[in-house]
């Protein structure tokens, strides 16, 4: 075959847009920047790599050709993908294969670009970073060198994300960043409003982190303390309700800052002996500690139904042969700094979680706003929680618990691998990978149009819909524009109502019934749910404000909102907004 005709091998049986995407940004390309590998060798290529860390615990080179078969046989059947830098980056240059990291930023000039600089090598990489601003002088502050005056936490932002604008990572993939600051912080209302005018922040999620004194004084509508960090002591008081309606007017307004619930974050930190977790990486799915990364993969759960039931059997073993592959990567993977080779060893974090979840309930008809569908939740999330323990203990027996084991709350419990393992990502390329769902979402439309990459557009319907559209004679290129027009049937005469109520969008169910979802997934997960929380258009910032206190009643580490038509470019829409 010619080199330049490579990417053009479907063996695999990839969709046209995980091709598209494949080829843009994961195949290996030579120096002409012609592409030179198939996703067949991609797939082989990280299971090889993956593999040979088993050599490392006394593994035979006939049994580590047994678990490279295994690997290569869970990606390519799209059972289980690992996080985009590990397809990426696997037995080539970079090397490095994780998808989040947290950077500690104290109070210094030298921490601050210290933190840049390495939040640069990390991008560099295809890896995103997390920072708490929350150390931190407030802005008007003394700075005793000078005796001239601080310029504050977001001043010191616009920095990092000049930065990560400049680093592009190196073309495969934007740097993301999540910047986070605690709601006792006194530059907190400044931070709650900074992306509205004259910080742009482009490249910064940003995130609240409040604490559980913060929601007692909102649910008793009292003030709170500021605290100024550099003295630790008291430099005003707010009313905590004027600042969550402040939180929740900007949400609406543009779907920032989301919230996170950082004592409740800490209440599960597995190794709370060494120090508190600041922040979570980008998307918010991953608290981690300073220095800490963790990779990520999700299974794929549309492969794992059978006869109209889920395939517990084959989900089982997905599971175990997913976890030996994400504590695997840890030690192949080739870390852009000391400190984090040695936090990420001695905690071995790993962050196992689903894509294709609304793919599996359409599979076994079951309303994604439904009851049953909630308990199936729980069915499965707590499946793939114990018996992902379950996995990592048995690695424990065979290559020793983690380091940090001794100072965590196993000790004395049960001996596992992993200080953590479980997560639930996003998969927003990995779903297009695995032409899937993504994540825990449901439908985003029935039919769509995608902006992948700057400019390039994919008109996409639902392959099950499609199916059964054709099936049940209801099907024409006509009708599919007009839902694609639409995104949800909702409206739709010439649908019968079974199909409507299986084909449910996500602009179809209710913030409610969003919220329901995350909670039962987090029931199971020892890191934290990435989720959208979708409103229509015309909701009111009451909605949002009713989502945000039911989420911290249900358990929830933190809450994501999207009003529809809220931000001029949305990733996915539908042609004409809901
Ligand atoms: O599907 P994929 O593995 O590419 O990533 P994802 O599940 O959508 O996102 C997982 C994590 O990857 C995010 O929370 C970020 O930490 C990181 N990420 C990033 O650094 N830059 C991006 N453009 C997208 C994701």
């Amino acid at each position: 075959m010619k080199q330049a005709e490579k990417h053009t091998s479907n063996v695999l049986n990839l969709s046209q847009n995980a091709l598209t995407v494949l080829q843009k940004r994961y195949l290996k390309r030579n120096e002409e920047g012609k592409v030179v590998e198939t996703p067949e060798e991609l797939f082989r290529r990280v299971a090889s790599f993956v593999a040979q860390a088993d050599s490392l615990y006394g593994k035979t080179v006939e049994e580590i050709k047994q678990v490279e078969e295994e690997f290569y046989e869970l990606m390519t059947t799209l059972s289980f993908l690992p996080n985009s830098p590990t397809l990426m980056n696997a037995k080539r240059r970079l090397g490095q294969l994780s998808a989040c990291f947290v950077l500690p930023v104290d109070d210094s000039m030298e921490s601050i670009f210290d933190a840049v600089k390495y939040a640069a090598i990390i991008h560099k990489s295809g890896g995103g970073t997390g920072f708490s601003f929350s150390r931190l002088r407030p802005k008007g502050d003394v700075v005793g060198s000078t005796k001239g005056i601080s310029s504050g936490p977001i001043s010191f932002m616009t920095v990092f994300d000049t930065a990560t604008e400049a680093v592009k990572q190196g073309g495969t993939r934007r740097g993301a960043n999540m910047g986070m600051l605690r709601v006792d912080h006194p530059d907190i209302l400044e931070f709650i409003t900074c992306k509205d005018n004259n910080y742009k922040l482009n490249n910064f999620n940003i995130s609240v982190g409040l604490t559980e004194a913060f929601m007692r004084a909102v649910e008793e509508d009292s003030e709170y303390d500021l605290i100024n960090p550099r003295t630790k002591k008291i430099s005003g008081r707010l009313r905590a309700r004027e600042v969550f309606e402040k939180i929740v007017n900007q949400a609406w307004k543009n779907g920032e800052p989301g919230i996170v619930f950082l004592d409740r974050i800490n209440a599960s930190n597995p190794t709370p002996m060494l120090g508190e977790i600041e922040s979570t990486n980008p998307c918010g799915e991953q608290p981690l500690m300073p220095y800490e990364s963790c990779n990520l993969g999700s299974i794929n759960l549309a492969k794992m139904v059978r006869d109209s039931n889920v395939d517990w059997h084959k989900l089982k073993e997905t599971i175990w042969k997913a976890v030996h592959f994400l504590d695997n990567v840890i030690d192949m993977n080739k870390y852009p700094l000391k400190l984090i080779d040695e936090m990420t060893k001695a905690n071995r974090k790993i962050g196992l979680g689903v894509m294709g979840w609304a793919d599996m309930l359409i599979q076994l008809r079951i309303p994604y706003n439904s009851e049953r569908a909630i308990k199936l939740a729980e069915e499965v999330m707590g499946f793939i929680q114990s018996e992902g323990r379950l996995a990592s203990s048995a690695l424990a027996e065979e290559r020793g618990v983690f380091p940090n084991y001794e100072h965590s709350i196993y000790n004395g419990e049960m001996p596992v691998r992993n200080a953590t393992v479980t997560t639930i990502a996003p998969t927003g390329s990995l779903s297009i990978i695995a032409g899937c769902s993504s994540g825990i979402e449901p439908l985003f439309a029935v039919s769509f149009v995608r902006n992948v990459m700057e400019g390039t557009k994919l008109i996409e319907v639902n392959p099950y819909f499609e199916a059964e559209a054709k099936n049940r004679g209801l099907w024409s290129r006509e009708l599919m524009e007009r839902i694609a027009d639409r995104g949800s049937l909702a409206h739709f005469d010439e649908i019968p109502d079974d199909m409507k109520k299986v084909f449910v969008t996500a602009h179809d169910i209710t913030p409610t019934d969003h919220i329901r979802m995350q909670a039962a997934f987090q029931k199971y997960v020892d890191n934290a749910v990435s989720k959208t929380v979708n409103f229509p258009y015309q909701a009111t910032t009451k909605d949002v404000e009713d989502v945000y206190m039911l989420a911290y009643k249900l358990g929830c580490k933190g809450v994501t909102v999207y009003r529809d038509g809220s931000r001029e470019e949305q990733v996915l829409s539908t042609s004409k907004k809901a």
